[in-house]
């Protein structure tokens, strides 16, 4: 992708707009004179955050289903307009450890991917309304390459993924572009824990205003149902999923899925 840019006087939603990759893509946002409305958890810390950058603050915890429904019905009535949606908002496993810790699991995967369907859900029939636009979810490499260390993580990802391209179709015949990023390791508060590993194995981890061109690029000019690897030294990518082999007929030949199998553009 190259970075070409979304129209000025649009309205973007970021969920966990205050953490790493969310200032940096309100940053860049808003040099393009995009009005970024900042969602995330509700604390002075975040609230601040958000004011020191000039943006709109809106209190969300995204396990809240409700809440995104109200989340985006109020930069509606106070911006007029919701353009494009970054549901960006996420957590990791605070531990590492043998043991699968179920109960982190489930809050992992709960932020992680059901808040993602719960975004999706609540800014689809807004950005329909604008005549159009996209959805951005940040997903991660792990969702491609699952991380030993991190189950709940890695599915959460995974399922990102997945949601993502099932959903593509359907939405691209609305005129809304979704799309995942898939970044690797970056320099945000989410690697807090491990930094120290990097730097001593000499590691590169990207920083955010990479990963927040490539979430630029993917609303202006992203495929849908694409996932955008993006990694050190490699720049953003365009992974190409390798495809499953194809039922076979009786006769050997590649067994057409039945049409209503189909999403409708595909028949
Ligand atoms: N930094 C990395 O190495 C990396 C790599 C790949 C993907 N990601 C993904 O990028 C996204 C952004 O993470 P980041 O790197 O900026 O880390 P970060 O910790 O700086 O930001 C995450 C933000 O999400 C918010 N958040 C957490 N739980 C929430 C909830 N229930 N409701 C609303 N907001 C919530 C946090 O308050 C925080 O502001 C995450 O989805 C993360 O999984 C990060």
């Amino acid at each position: 992708m190259t970075d070409s840019t979304p129209a000025p006087g649009s309205v973007a939603l970021i969920t966990g707009g205050t953490g790493g990759f969310g200032r940096a893509l309100a940053t860049k946002l808003r040099e393009r004179e995009v009005t970024a409305v900042l969602a995330d958890l509700d604390s002075e810390r975040n609230r601040s955050v958000a004011a020191d950058l000039g943006c709109p603050f809106v209190a969300l915890d995204v396990t809240d289903r409700a809440a995104n429904e109200a989340v985006v019905a109020q930069v509606e009535a106070e911006h007029g307009r919701l353009d494009a949606a970054y549901l960006n908002a996420g957590i990791s496993a605070a531990k590492s450890e043998d043991a699968l810790d179920l109960d982190e699991f489930m809050r992992v995967v709960e932020i992680d991917l059901f808040g993602v369907v719960y975004g999706v859900q609540a800014a689809r029939p807004a950005i329909r309304r604008a005549g159009g636009g996209a959805i951005v979810v940040t997903a991660s490499l792990a969702g491609l390459a699952p991380m030993a260390t991190d189950p709940g993580y890695s599915v959460a990802k995974g399922g990102a993924i997945a949601f993502v391209r099932s959903m593509a179709p359907r939405l691209a015949r609305e005129g809304t572009t979704i799309s995942a990023i898939c970044p690797g390791f970056a320099d945000t508060a989410i690697i807090d824990r491990i930094r120290h590993e990097f730097t001593a194995a000499g590691f590169p981890v990207l920083t955010a205003e990479e990963v927040a061109d490539a979430m630029i690029a993917a609303w202006a000019e992203g495929e849908p149902g694409a996932a955008y690897v993006v990694q050190p030294g490699v720049g953003t990518v365009n992974y190409r999923f390798k495809g499953v082999p194809a039922a076979r007929t009786e006769a050997g030949e590649p067994a057409a899925v039945p049409e209503t199998l189909r999403p409708k553009d595909m028949r």
